[in-house]
C-alpha cells in the first residue's frame, strides 16, 4: 500500500485511504448519518431527509432552468442554521450574484461569495472560510493546472469533481455542484461524474411552464424515486404543497382525450392528467409522440388497444401529453393513457370526476398497482368522484364512501365503464 498517498491527491478516494484494516461487519457499530436541514423540505425529501455531511450532490439541468437561483436560496436559508455558506461561482461575477441576491430578498449574511473557475484557489478559500457548506456552480467551469484540457472537457471536470469530493469527505462538509445538461439529458461532457459523486439530482420544467421538479437520480443515503416541487416566480423558487392541485389546475373535468391518473412519485401520490389526440393520417406510416410517458410503452398500449378493443389505430397518428410537462414512468398509468387514446378517438368523454388506475397486460387484463390506498385517499382529497381499479386489486382496506370504486377487469371493460357514450363521430 506504499503506492496509495502517491495515488491519493491524484485520485483521492475514501478506498485509498491508509489503515483500513477488515472488520466483520457485525462487529461494526451503525451510525446515524449526521444530517443538515437544507431549509427547504422538498430539497429534503430528495435528499432522503437532509444534506449528508461530507457528501457531494449534483444538481445536473439545462442552462437556465434556475439551478443558480435555486443553490442560492438554499445557501441562504442555511446560513441560518449553519456557521456559514461558501458559494463559489465560476459563471458569475460578485455584481451578477448581488443582483439575483436582492430579486430573492436575500440578505446575504453568513454567505460568502467568490467567483473563480482555478479549483485550487477554490480549494484554498474553503481551507480558509471552512464553511458547513460549500457550492460549486458549474463544475464545467472549474479547472486545475495540472490536468490537461480545457474547462469542461471530461478529464477536467472528472478531476475537479474528484478533488471536491476528497474535500468534502476530509472535511465533513456538504458540497453542492452545479453540471450542466445538454437537450439530450446527458451532463455535458462526462456522464463519469455520475459515478463520482454520492447524490445526483436532475432540476427539470419545460421552458415555457414556471414549474421545476427536483428528481433524485442517483443517491448513495436514500431512495431515489422521491420528487420536489417547485415553482419559478419573480422572487425564485418557492416550495409547490398541493402539487396534484398545481398539476390539475388546468384540467377540464369531461374534456375529450383527457384523463387524471394517481401516480406515485416516491412516497408521495400526484394527481396528473394525461392527454390524447388521434388524428387520421392516410399517407405515411403512423406516427406515436409520447410527452411525458414511455415511447415504448405507449407502443404497447397502442397494440393491446388495436388487438384488444378493436380500436383501429393503424392509420392514426397518436400524441400523448402529461400536462404541466411531468414524466410518468410507472405502468399503473397505463389504463389512463389508453383511456385517453380511445376518449380520443371515439370522441367520447369520459365520465364525470373520473380517476382511471391499472396496469395493462398483453392480453388486455389489469393487472394491480401498488399502493393503491394512496391513491384513492389522493383522489378523493381532491373531490374525484369515481375511480376505476383492476378487478383483482386487494390493496384498499377502507371502506370508501366518498368515492364510487369501479372495478374491471380488462381494458375493454374499463372503456365501456369509464367513457360516455360515442359524442360524436370518428376523426
Ligand atoms: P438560473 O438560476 O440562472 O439558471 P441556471 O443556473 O440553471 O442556468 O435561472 C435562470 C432563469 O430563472 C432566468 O431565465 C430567469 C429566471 N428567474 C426567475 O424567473 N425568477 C427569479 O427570481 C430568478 C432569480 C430567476
Ligand atoms: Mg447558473
Amino acid at each position: 500500500m506504499e503506492t496509495t498517498s502517491a495515488l491519493s491527491p491524484r485520485f483521492p478516494s475514501l478506498l485509498y485511504s491508509t489503515g483500513n484494516k477488515p472488520r466483520e461487519l457485525s462487529h461494526v457499530e451503525k451510525i446515524a448519518l449526521p444530517r443538515l436541514h437544507s431549509g427547504f423540505n422538498e430539497v429534503n425529501r430528495v435528499l432522503g431527509g437532509g444534506l449528508v455531511r461530507g457528501s457531494l450532490v449534483l444538481i445536473a439541468g439545462e442552462p437556465g432552468i434556475g439551478k443558480s437561483t435555486l443553490l442560492l436560496q438554499i445557501s441562504d436559508v442555511m446560513t441560518e442554521t449553519t456557521r456559514r455558506v461558501a458559494y463559489v461561482s465560476g459563471e458569475e461575477s460578485i455584481d451578477q450574484v448581488k443582483l439575483r441576491a436582492e430579486r430573492l430578498n436575500l440578505e446575504g449574511k453568513g454567505l460568502y461569495f467568490v467567483s473563480e473557475i482555478n479549483l485550487s484557489a477554490v480549494l484554498e478559500h474553503l481551507e480558509g472560510l471552512s464553511p458547513s457548506l460549500a457550492v460549486v456552480d458549474s463544475i464545467q467551469t472549474m479547472y486545475l493546472e495540472e490536468v490537461s484540457g480545457a474547462p469542461g472537457s471530461i478529464t477536467q471536470v472528472r478531476e475537479c469533481t474528484l478533488r471536491l469530493g476528497h474535500w468534502a469527505k476530509r472535511n465533513n462538509v456538504p458540497i453542492l455542484i452545479t453540471g450542466h445538461v445538454t437537450k439530450e439529458g446527458a451532463i455535458a461532457g462526462p456522464g463519469t461524474l455520475e459515478h463520482i459523486v454520492d447524490v445526483v439530482l436532475y432540476f427539470e420544467g419545460e421552458p415555457f411552464s414556471s414549474y421545476r421538479v427536483l428528481r433524485g437520480v442517483k443517491n448513495r443515503f436514500g431512495s431515489t424515486n422521491e420528487l420536489g416541487i417547485f415553482e419559478m416566480g419573480n422572487s425564485g423558487l418557492t416550495e409547490v404543497e398541493n402539487p396534484s392541485q398545481y398539476f390539475l389546475s388546468q384540467y377540464r373535468d369531461g374534456a375529450i382525450g383527457s384523463v387524471v391518473v394517481a401516480t406515485l412519485e416516491g412516497s408521495r401520490p400526484l394527481l396528473v392528467e394525461i392527454q390524447a389526440l388521434t388524428t387520421l393520417n392516410s399517407f405515411g406510416p403512423p406516427r406515436r409522440i409520447a410527452n411525458g410517458v414511455d415511447f415504448n410503452r405507449l407502443l404497447l398500449i397502442t397494440a393491446v388497444l388495436t388487438k384488444r378493443t378493436g380500436l383501429k389505430l393503424f392509420n392514426q397518428d397518436i400524441i400523448v401529453n402529461v400536462t404541466g410537462g411531468l414524466r410518468i414512468s410507472e405502468p399503473a398509468a397505463d389504463l389512463g393513457i389508453a383511456t385517453a387514446i380511445a376518449s380520443s378517438f371515439h370522441s367520447s368523454k369520459p365520465i364525470s370526476g373520473l380517476v382511471v388506475l391499472g396496469e395493462i397486460g398483453l392480453n388486455g387484463e389489469l393487472r394491480r398497482v401498488s399502493q393503491i390506498e394512496r391513491r384513492v385517499t389522493e383522489a378523493i382529497r381532491l373531490g374525484f368522484k369515481s375511480c376505476i381499479l383492476p378487478k383483482l386489486e386487494t390493496g384498499l382496506s377502507l371502506d370508501h364512501t366518498d368515492i364510487q370504486i369501479i372495478k374491471a377487469g380488462s381494458v375493454v371493460e374499463a372503456l365501456k365503464l369509464g367513457l360516455t357514450k360515442k359524442v360524436g363521430g370518428d376523426e
